[in-house]
């Protein structure tokens, strides 16, 4: 039951555990053993092969979920794909090439700015209108051509987590299915792509597993007052979003940043006093961002990264290691939003803010 908080002291973290039961419904129907059930986007899925651009339009979470889906759509489907925030979208002159779709975002499906963005672009001449929202009842999913529910349930806590994961979940059915569909993936690579997906609910337990860890973790956070995360790629956005998590419920100030982006910048701020989190996956990056990091201790900056397996990172003077358990490189920015969700939990909780309903925010904006 939804409203029952069980044996958690908060919403939010019954909802950060509840991520394997929700991705596993997420998944549920849309997936065979090895290709994606094209029939969850409606009876006619015809429209996935003529898609020849996307425009994402989304606010807060679910922008960063949007983000994320770039780098799917792009690396995937070939396909281009803008991501914009709903209250810049509704105030501009759009451009729309031929054969575009337009794809919301939305948990609530009640968010105004999202709601007033699509009402807009169903004026221009889009392909079709997709949503992909956590509320089969919402205005959103009304008002939109074509839907994916995400199935996650009613999630109550203010600081969106298991909307954010099935989220990128359908998102990354959808970037599959799309780049299928238009013959850039091979009936095995998109085999490969579903049985990973398929594995994913038994990676985020394990990545949840890493709980106790990280709560001794960010007992360190406690007395900070300033917090920078770092990314490259698609966990970029995952550093946007566990910023935001972190300045959303502990009320301390937290930046992202492209980890190539310190040095125009960012590293003026760093000294003894600013904690830097990162997340190093296992790949073609890792050297460079390495490079990065090395930067940061140069200055006395306090490092905190949740790395894969092998990525050589070790604990020392100054800097915190905690493994993130190996996933297939597509799923990792599913898998290691987890450790950024349970650090901010965790750190709200030494803090003791109020967690599940935070000063000044709003579950659902759903006035300008
Ligand atoms: C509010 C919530 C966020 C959410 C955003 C967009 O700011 O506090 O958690 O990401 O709205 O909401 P939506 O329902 O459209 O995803």
């Amino acid at each position: 039951d939804a409203t029952d908080k069980g044996e958690f002291r908060h919403y939010m973290l019954k909802e950060i555990y509840e991520q394997p039961k929700v991705i596993a419904a997420c998944l549920e129907g849309r997936i065979s053993d090895e290709r994606i059930l094209t029939s969850c986007f409606g009876a006619n899925s015809a429209f996935l092969k003529e898609i020849e651009n996307i425009h994402i339009v989304a606010c807060g979470t679910s922008y960063h979920a949007g983000m994320v889906a770039k780098y799917w759509i792009e690396d995937l489907a070939n396909i281009p794909c803008t991501v914009e925030v709903a209250s810049e979208y509704r105030y501009r002159k759009v451009a729309v090439p031929k054969n575009t779709l337009f794809l919301t975002l939305s948990q609530s499906g009640e968010t105004a700015d999202t709601l007033a963005a699509l009402r807009m672009a169903k004026q221009l001449n889009y392909l079709t209108t997709l949503a992909i929202c956590n509320v089969p009842s919402s205005t959103l999913v009304r008002e939109s051509g074509l839907t994916l529910l995400t199935n996650a349930g009613a999630e109550i806590g203010v600081a969106s987590t298991k909307a954010f994961t099935t989220q990128l979940t359908a998102l990354l059915i959808t970037s599959i299915a799309i780049a299928s569909e238009k013959g850039e993936l091979s009936a095995a690579q998109q085999a490969e792509l579903v049985t990973a997906l398929r594995s994913l609910p038994a990676y985020v337990d394990a990545a949840i597993k890493q709980d106790e860890a990280i709560k001794l973790v960010s007992e360190q956070f406690a007395n900070k007052h300033n917090a920078l995360f770092l990314g490259r790629g698609p966990m970029f956005p995952i550093a946007l979003e566990g910023a935001l998590k972190l300045k959303e419920i502990s009320y301390i100030h937290a930046e992202a940043y492209p980890a190539g982006e310190l040095k125009h910048g960012p590293l003026a701020l760093v000294d003894e006093t600013m904690p830097i989190i990162t997340v190093a996956p296992n790949n073609q990056m890792l050297d460079k961002l390495k490079s990065n990091l090395q930067e940061v201790r140069a200055r006395g900056g306090e490092l905190y990264v949740f790395g894969a397996k092998e990525t050589g990172f070790e604990e020392a003077e100054g800097i915190y290691y905690n493994e993130i358990p190996w996933v297939e490189e597509v799923l990792e920015p599913i898998v290691h939003t987890i450790p950024l969700q349970l650090l901010s939990y965790h750190v709200a909780v030494v803090k003791g803010t109020d967690v599940d309903q935070p000063r000044n925010l709003a579950k659902s904006v759903t006035v300008e």
